[in-house]
């Protein structure tokens, strides 16, 4: 097992490397995908921000709720995803600053910033919609509309998920991806009756259901835990999980000094008024 971690910091760094710095994500980063300087990741009042000082700070409002410690400690800092789930601070391509040090299986996984202000990621990914990925502009503008459904959850009409021209919600009893630029429906789950809703349940099945009938299933689950199904920027919608790691800011059990990580060069956790 000693042979396998750095084995993995040796390849990793290559597959960030060949990416473009960009990252979609206005409050969900993907696997791959990094956060550069000056970037964030928002939800309603709350942030997590990139910053230029090489900082990883969350922040309620203008205040900061928490920081990875890695102020000062190098140029052109970024952060990053890894396929094993594991989210990363790094500064010249590779040397890791800070690390969330939960890793598990290699597949794609999400960091989410949810509506409460805390951060988890989930994976890996259990289920896609069959559509093919539209392919679209980048821009990076902020998106105010909802676009993640947690499990336990209902999406039931007239409520929509919806990121940018891409939406889904039901049109009668049939849930549609749809592009609202030109009505043109991408996927759907063609399923009939009065009054339907979709579900995602604790273990990561995704349902439409009436009353209490299953219509229709992804078919797809796995352990209990919480899962997220993002409707992506490209028009697919995903589900990831269960939950691998989360920072709750209400939570002080989450931020353990760093004689206790089992990861070696993990940057100092601390809260920012201690
Ligand atoms: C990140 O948020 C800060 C504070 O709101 C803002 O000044 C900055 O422009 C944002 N960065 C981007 C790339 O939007
Ligand atoms: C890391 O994973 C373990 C085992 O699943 C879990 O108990 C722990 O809460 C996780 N840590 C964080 C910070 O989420």
């Amino acid at each position: 097992m000693a042979i396998l971690i750095p084995f993995a910091l040796l390849i990793l760094p290559a597959i960030f490397g060949l990416l473009p710095p960009h990252a979609t994500a206005d409050h969900v980063l993907y696997t791959g995908e990094v956060l550069m300087a000056g970037q964030n990741l928002t939800n309603g009042q709350y942030r997590l921000a990139m910053q230029s000082n090489c900082d990883l700070v969350l922040y309620e409002g203008e205040t900061p709720t928490w920081t990875a410690s890695t102020a000062g400690k190098g140029n052109d800092c970024y952060l990053g995803l890894k396929h094993n789930g594991e989210l990363v601070v790094r500064r010249n391509v590779h040397y890791t600053l800070w690390s969330s040090s939960n890793k598990s299986k290699k597949g794609k996984y999400a960091l989410v910033l949810d509506g409460h202000g805390k951060l988890g990621i989930y994976g890996q990914r259990r289920w896609a919609s069959s559509n093919q990925k539209e392919t679209g502009v980048l821009d990076r503008s902020v998106v105010s509309t909802e676009y993640v459904l947690y499990s336990g959850e209902r999406l039931a009409p007239p409520k929509k998920l919806k990121y940018k021209h891409y939406e889904l919600g039901f049109k009668k009893c049939n849930l549609v991806i749809s592009d609202s630029r030109t009505g043109k429906v991408l996927w759907q789950t063609s399923t009939e009756a009065n009054s339907c809703y979709a579900q995602l349940e604790a273990d990561g099945e995704l349902t439409v259901k009436h009353r209490n009938n299953r219509l229709w299933s992804s078919n797809k689950k796995s352990e209990n835990g919480p899962y997220v199904a993002v409707l992506r920027f490209d028009g697919r919608l995903n589900v990831y999980g269960p939950l691998i790691w989360s920072l709750d800011r209400k939570d002080d059990s989450l931020f353990p000094d760093a004689s206790s990580s089992s990861f070696p060069r993990t940057g100092d956790f601390m809260a920012p008024n201690e």
